[in-house]
This record gives C-alpha cells, sequence and structure tokens, in this order.
C-alpha cells in the first residue's frame, strides 16, 4: 500500500473520532461522535445517528417521509461496510421498514450474504421484529400527486393549474402540504446541496445521506442510506447499497461514499475509485475530484449532458483517509459537506470539476 507523505500508519489510534458526510448528515455525524466517545464502537454509533436522518419526516430523500416510487411507494436502499472486518451489509428496494441502514448493519452482523433485496429484506426485517408502517408522509404524497400531475398534458391526472377545489381555487399550490387557495403563488422548488435538480413543482431528488468515520482506534467505517431516485420505476435500484459505489471502505487505506445521480455513480464504482484513488496517493478532496472528472468524461449520452458538455446532473463525492484527511467534491459548484472532528462540527464547501 502507497500513502501519501504525512499520512499516519495502519491503525494509528485517534484521540477522537473524525467523520465526513454529506450536507444533511450533521445530526447523524453528532450523534455519531457523542455516542462513540462514550464508548459505542463507531459503526453503530454512525447508524444510530443516521437513524435520527431516517426518522426525520421532513428529510424526503432518506426514510420516513422519502419520495416514493412511480406508484407512490417508499422503496428504501442502505448499506454499511465494516472496515476492520472488510464486511459489507446491505438492503434494497426495502418496503415498510424506516431503518434500512439498521438492518443493513443486521445483515452484516447475522448473515454471511453481503446485500438483501425486496420482500425478502422485508422479511429479514420482520423476523427480527423491525417496525412496519406506511412511509409515505401526507407531504410526500403531495409531492407524489403533484408529480403524476405534472406527467403529462395527455393523461387523465389535471395539472395542478387545472384542478379547482369546491371554492374555485387551485387544489394543489406548489410542493407544499398545505395548500392555500387562492394565496400567493408558490415559491419555485430551489434544489438544495444535495439534490440533482427541481421539477416545476413537485421536489425531486437523488438525494442521499452518507458518513464515513474513522473511530478513536483508528478503524474506517461507512453508511449510506436513502429513498432513492424520487418516482423511479418499482424495484430500481441506485448506488447507496452498492459496496463500491455509494460507499466502499478499506481499513489500510481510507473510506468513501457519493450521494447524487446513483446510476453514474454504480457505472463509474465511484467510492472504489475513489478509496484506489487515495491508496495511490491522492489526498481525499484530489480523489474525489478525480473521481468526478471520470465520470463526466464518459458521460456520453446527450439527455445527460448540458450545452458545453458538462454533466447535466450531480454527485458529491466524500472522502476520509486513514491518517484522518478529510475532503470532498461535486461535479458542480455550490454544494456542501459535513466534517466532524471529535465533538467539533464543521460544514465546508465542495472542491468542483465545474464552476457555475
Ligand atoms: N444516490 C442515490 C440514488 O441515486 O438512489
Amino acid at each position: 500500500m502507497f500513502v501519501a507523505a504525512g499520512a499516519a500508519c495502519e491503525n494509528q489510534a485517534m484521540s477522537q473520532p473524525i467523520l465526513v458526510a454529506s450536507w444533511n448528515g450533521g445530526p447523524a455525524t453528532a450523534r455519531a461522535a457523542e455516542r462513540h466517545l462514550a464508548g459505542v464502537p463507531l459503526l453503530d454509533a454512525i447508524v444510530e445517528g443516521i437513524t435520527l436522518i431516517e426518522d426525520d419526516p421532513d428529510e424526503m430523500s432518506v426514510g420516513y417521509g422519502g419520495l416514493p416510487n412511480e406508484e407512490g411507494e417508499v422503496e428504501l436502499d442502505a448499506a454499511v461496510m465494516d472496515g476492520p472486518l472488510h464486511k459489507g451489509g446491505a438492503v434494497a428496494g426495502l418496503r415498510r421498514v424506516r431503518h434500512a441502514a439498521r438492518l443493513a448493519l443486521e445483515v452484516l452482523r447475522r448473515t454471511d450474504h453481503a446485500l438483501l433485496v425486496g420482500e425478502g429484506a422485508a422479511r429479514f426485517a420482520r423476523q427480527l421484529g423491525f417496525h412496519e408502517e406506511n412511509l409515505l408522509t401526507p407531504k410526500a404524497r403531495d409531492a407524489w400527486l403533484a408529480w403524476k400531475a405534472d406527467l403529462s398534458p395527455r393523461d387523465a391526472w389535471l395539472s395542478p393549474n387545472e384542478q379547482t377545489t369546491g371554492f374555485g381555487g387551485a387544489l394543489w399550490a406548489g410542493h407544499h402540504a398545505n395548500p392555500t387557495p387562492g394565496g400567493p403563488p408558490p415559491a419555485s422548488h430551489a434544489p438544495r446541496p444535495g439534490e440533482s435538480g427541481g421539477a416545476p413543482r413537485a421536489p425531486f431528488t437523488f438525494g442521499t445521506v452518507h458518513a464515513s468515520g474513522l473511530d478513536v482506534r483508528g478503524d474506517l467505517f461507512s453508511c449510506t442510506s436513502t429513498s432513492g431516485l424520487s418516482y423511479k420505476i418499482p424495484g430500481r435500484v441506485g448506488d447507496s447499497p452498492i459496496l463500491g459505489s455509494g460507499l466502499y471502505t478499506d481499513n489500510t487505506v481510507g473510506s468513501a461514499g457519493c450521494t447524487g445521480r446513483g446510476e453514474a455513480s454504480m457505472q463509474s464504482c465511484a467510492a472504489f475509485q475513489t478509496v484506489a484513488l487515495m491508496e495511490a496517493g491522492r489526498t481525499p478532496t484530489e480523489a474525489a475530484t478525480e473521481t468526478l472528472r471520470r465520470i463526466a468524461a464518459r458521460t456520453r449520452e446527450a439527455r445527460l449532458l448540458r450545452t458545453g458538455g458538462a454533466p447535466a446532473f450531480n454527485v458529491t463525492v466524500y472522502a476520509v483517509r486513514k491518517d484522518g484527511q478529510t475532503g470532498a467534491a461535486s461535479m458542480h459548484e455550490g454544494y456542501q459537506y459535513v466534517v466532524q472532528r471529535g465533538r467539533e462540527q464543521r460544514v465546508e464547501r465542495c472542491a468542483f470539476v465545474y464552476s457555475a
């Protein structure tokens, strides 16, 4: 193994955990650091932190309240990776169980398998006593209905401005949960960091939460959880539960994870690529940026390209190296990520391949 000058030796103990996460992972890394400093193994602590995000009904790209598939059913994907064991656990297409990351950890800990999907994953969850529920919140249902209404002017679903209430006003004023008939026009949906774009009315996301971390013993772990691409074809699985794509951890080198367009991450094995580049001596930021350059160079379909040749989508790559260096890069300018060192948390700007 080659690690850049200044990198720590394998298994060098750290006095505090170091984590890197997607922009929405702040509560997760804060909880993970706190629990790890209280003696909880870091992978369990990270999953506990990610559970907070999965429980948040306002986070529409992860867990409970995530945006559903095209049939209105929420399907979750998640994975964890344990560096010292060099073992991953994952679930995909999981319905009616909100804690996908915790279930992925159970796959890792209780089975000889790396990935359980669909009904098999749900049955595994039932066997372990996971709570089952409808994951579609009213807010996510409204978003899905707005998306259906916007699908085609030639179908039987009236678009929002064609719909009327008994009061003669618009039935649905944008993507917000509380329609305001006769009220002000809806604010347009501004994509947040981590999202890849905004449909005119319905929120739309490839959003995901990822965290990679180095524990006080110098061991590496990672977790990624998502509800996946909004309004996807049922059964579509993105990068998040795929080891090497949505996350990858090599305990001798570093750990990386991705958010954004999963198809792009999968087709370039983005997390694995980033760790391989760190092994070849790149810093986390250099490795993440080079991974994105390679994705851009291999994006050939015109529908995925802007005029001028830049990819029309975003991917963000997060990385932490064995020596505790952290970094992240996004395809386009303007994205942020979270760095947690012990109890101190900072939000930093991602490096980028294409300026705004
Ligand atoms: N990155 C999440 C997804 O594409 O499903």
